[in-house]
C-alpha cells in the first residue's frame, strides 16, 4: 500500500550509525542488501556518505555519495567546451524509496538534496557535474529531473547519466524563483 504523505514532516538529514535500518525495504534487492550490510561499512571507510529521509521516525528514503569524474567526450555534443578531459562531479552513488513510500517526491527532494549540496562544493572545490549511474527503470525519473543519458555507455546494466550544475544555476537565476542553497 502506497501511503499519501506531507513532505513537511519529513526529515532530511546525514545517517548516523546508530539509526534502526531494520524496517527500511524499497523494490530492488540489491540496494536493500546494501542499505542493510554495507551503508555503515562505506561510510566509516569514506567511500561514501549517505543521507536518509525520515517520516514518522522511520527512514522512508536514502542516498549515499561519492566524489566522481566525467569524460567529456561521454557527454552528448555541444553540452560544455572542455577544457579538460574529465569534469569533476558528485555522484549519486545509491538511491531508493522506500517501496510504500515512492510517488511521494522522496527522491526527488533527495537528488535536490544532492543538487545544493554539489553547489556548496563548487564554491570550495571544483565541482561541475551531477552523475548516476541508473537502473533501467529509473532513467525516466531522473530525466524528469533534467538529467540526460551519456552518449557513451560502459556499463552492461546501468545507464550512465549526468546534470550540468550551471545549466541548474543558470535556469534558476531565469526564474528567480530559488536559489540552489534552498536545496543544501
Ligand atoms: C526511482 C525512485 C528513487 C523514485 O523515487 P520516488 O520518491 O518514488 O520519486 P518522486 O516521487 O520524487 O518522483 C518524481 C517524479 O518522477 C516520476 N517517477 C518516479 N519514478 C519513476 C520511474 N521509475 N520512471 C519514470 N518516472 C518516475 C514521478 O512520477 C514524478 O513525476 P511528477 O513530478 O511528474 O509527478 C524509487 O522509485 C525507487 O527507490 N526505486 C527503486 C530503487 C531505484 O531504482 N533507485 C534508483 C537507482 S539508480
Amino acid at each position: 500500500m502506497v501511503h499519501r504523505m506531507n513532505l513537511e514532516n519529513a526529515i532530511f538529514r546525514e545517517l548516523d550509525e546508530n539509526d534502526d535500518l531494520s524496517a527500511f525495504r524499497c523494490s530492488s534487492e540489491d540496494l536493500n542488501d546494501y542499505f542493510q550490510n554495507d551503508v555503515n561499512k562505506y561510510n566509516k571507510e569514506d567511500m561514501a556518505k549517505s543521507y536518509a529521509c525520515f517520516y514518522n521516525n522511520k527512514i522512508v528514503g536514502f542516498m549515499s555519495l561519492s566524489a566522481d569524474t566525467i569524460r567529456v567526450k561521454w557527454m552528448q555534443a555541444n553540452v560544455i567546451d572542455g577544457i579538460r578531459h574529465n569534469y569533476p562531479a558528485i555522484k549519486i552513488a545509491r538511491l531508493a524509496v522506500d517501496i510504500n513510500h515512492e510517488k511521494n517526491g522522496i527522491g526527488s527532494s533527495l537528488v535536490y538534496m544532492a543538487i545544493g549540496m554539489a553547489n556548496e562544493l563548487s564554491k570550495i572545490i571544483g565541482c561541475r557535474f551531477v552523475t548516476v549511474d541508473s537502473k533501467k527503470d529509473s532513467i525516466g525519473f531522473y530525466e524528469t529531473l533534467a538529467f540526460r543519458k551519456c552518449l557513451k555507455q560502459d556499463k552492461r546494466h546501468y545507464t550512465m547519466m549526468f546534470l550540468d550544475l550551471h545549466i541548474i544555476k543558470e535556469n534558476l537565476l531565469r526564474e528567480k524563483t530559488c536559489s540552489l542553497s534552498n536545496f543544501s
